[in-house]
């Protein structure tokens, strides 16, 4: 089978060139273990800090087989657990076939297309739902601004926010990025920081300020969003990809002054966190889903071999929507 290891940690930006792909045999599995066949790989900002150094799971270095999370089939399986056959979630890798513990497996749905269980009810919708309502305590009457708005966790964060009844602003890379989530998923407005002066548009958007700031980025973003926070606002930091291949991060200059004199609050999770209310998040998802209220927003790379360019690409701001790679066809 085929499978990616990384040849080498970049010191600055990702290439390509950082990975390289072999070939090997199928794994067989010992007692209590699982092959898996990956139909799915999720591409994530996070693949990116993981070789940066040890973050809520282990540093990845140069040698090592890149590692991932995918939607997979069982194939063969010595757990009692888990039948051949079976659609799961997996820890995986950049490769066809896994060898994964039974730990590391969760056994999914299949009353609905795999790649939402990456998408919409998977990493980037449950990323939202949690940031907003058990991080964020998202509001009807909160002004919402959400960066990377047009990536996998903000198209989710501004539909769902919308479908509240809140006034939602992004923040995104390009026009055509924020054309789609105005046009298409609904928000009030979006703002391409790329162009102009970050600390005027947010004023003209939000004339009222800010009340919750869905933060995907970090850095200088950052920063802009603090100056226009209403008093008492809150803040949700999901991730800071500005600063994720950067050797010497850069923090917003006015933290702590703001957080003092605005009295705002700033908070940090991870979705897993969260693990014990995602049936709540999926379920409040599926019906807002089935009432036409989210829409959902896919960027999916055909083939193994597209993983690197996906990744890299993903960091340079050109998916729209969740990323992820497509191995093998649905079963
Ligand atoms: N806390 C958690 O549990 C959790 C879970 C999942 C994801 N996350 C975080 O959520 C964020 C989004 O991750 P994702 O995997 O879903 O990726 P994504 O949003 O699909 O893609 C990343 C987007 O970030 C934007 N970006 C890249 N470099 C930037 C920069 N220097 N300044 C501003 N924007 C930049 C790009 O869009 P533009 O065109 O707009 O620049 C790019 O499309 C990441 O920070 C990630 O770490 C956190």
């Amino acid at each position: 089978m085929k499978q990616f290891i990384v040849r080498e940690i970049p010191k600055t930006n990702l290439e390509i060139s950082n990975f390289e792909m072999q070939e090997v045999d199928i794994p067989k599995p010992s007692s209590d273990e699982i092959l898996v066949k990956n139909i799915l790989l999720s591409i994530d900002a996070a693949n990116r800090t993981w070789m940066q150094g040890r973050t809520y799971r282990d540093q990845v270095f140069a040698g090592d087989v890149m590692p991932s999370y995918s939607i997979a089939e069982v194939v063969e399986s010595n757990h009692p657990d888990f039948k051949v056959g079976q659609i799961v979630t997996s820890e995986s890798y950049w490769e066809e076939f896994s060898l994964v513990k039974a730990k590391d497996v969760n056994k999914c749905p299949q009353n609905v297309p795999l790649s939402y269980l990456l998408s919409i009810f998977g990493i980037a919708g449950l990323t939202a739902y949690h940031g907003l309502f058990d991080v964020g305590r998202m509001e009807a009457s909160d002004t919402v601004v959400i960066s990377a708005a047009a990536g996998s966790v903000g198209v989710y964060a501004g539909q769902l926010a919308k479908a509240m009844g809140c006034k939602v602003i992004g923040i995104a890379g390009n026009d055509e990025k924020c054309k789609e989530v105005v046009d298409n998923l609904g928000f009030d407005g979006c703002i391409n920081y790329k162009t102009g002066n970050l600390l005027k548009y947010l004023k003209e958007h939000c004339p009222e300020g800010i009340s919750l700031y869905f933060d995907n980025v970090g850095g200088h973003i950052l920063e802009a969003v603090l100056v226009r926070m209403q008093n008492r606002g809150r803040i949700v930091c999901c991730g800071a990809i500005s600063q994720y291949e950067s050797s010497s991060p850069i923090g917003p200059r006015n933290v702590p002054g703001f957080i003092i004199t605005k009295r705002l609050k700033m908070e940090g999770f991870i979705v897993m966190d969260f693990q014990d209310k995602h049936l709540e998040a999926i379920n409040h998802m599926k019906a807002l889903f089935d009432n036409g209220k989210i829409k959902v927003i896919e960027d999916i790379a055909e083939g193994l071999e597209s993983a690197p360019e996906a990744l890299v690409n993903l960091l340079n701001g050109k998916n729209f929507g969740k990323s992820m790679i497509r191995v093998f066809p649905d079963p």
